[in-house]
């Protein structure tokens, strides 16, 4: 089969899925080349991660990464969860194909961004999108790279 139980079971019962109304970092990545976006709220008390959940818009291996680094990343440390890589987070997940390797890079990449935004201290409060919970701000680039895909086709 090409992905494993692991990998099966996180896509198909997702953990920590949703956002934080009261998070205090939220981070936002998306990979151009195959659309997919992913987004993580923290809500960090005493440099603790005490609560994260994620909305991820884009494939299987995407919805599995995203899903177990956010199971290993609460509770831990900022410092930890900077740490987190997405080598450790195929190994979770007993592997992932070649191919999907990118896919757990997004993860590693939502994580770092959700902790660079808390240690900026910025104020939440984006718009988010009713349906997917994502904000439109990489939206528009992801459309542009596709147009721009699209004509060159
Ligand atoms: Fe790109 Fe999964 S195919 S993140």
């Amino acid at each position: 089969m090409l992905y494993s139980d692991k990998v099966m079971d996180h896509f198909m019962n997702p953990r920590n899925v949703g956002k934080i109304d009261d998070a205090n970092g939220i981070g936002e990545v998306g990979n151009a080349k195959c659309g997919d976006i992913m987004k993580v709220y923290l809500k960090v008390e005493d440099g603790i991660i005490e609560d994260v959940k994620f909305c991820t818009f884009g494939c299987a291996s995407a919805i599995a990464t995203s899903s177990i680094a956010t199971e290993m990343i609460k509770g831990k440390t900022l410092d930890e969860a900077w740490d987190l890589s997405n080598k450790a987070v195929v190994e979770a997940l007993d592997g992932l194909p070649t191919a999907k390797i990118h896919c757990s890079v997004l993860a590693e990449e939502a994580v770092k961004a959700a902790i660079e935004d808390y240690r900026a201290g910025k104020a939440p409060g984006e718009q988010d999108c009713d349906a997917c919970c994502l904000t439109p701000t990489l939206v528009p680039a992801i459309a542009t790279s596709w147009s721009d895909k699209l004509e060159a086709d």
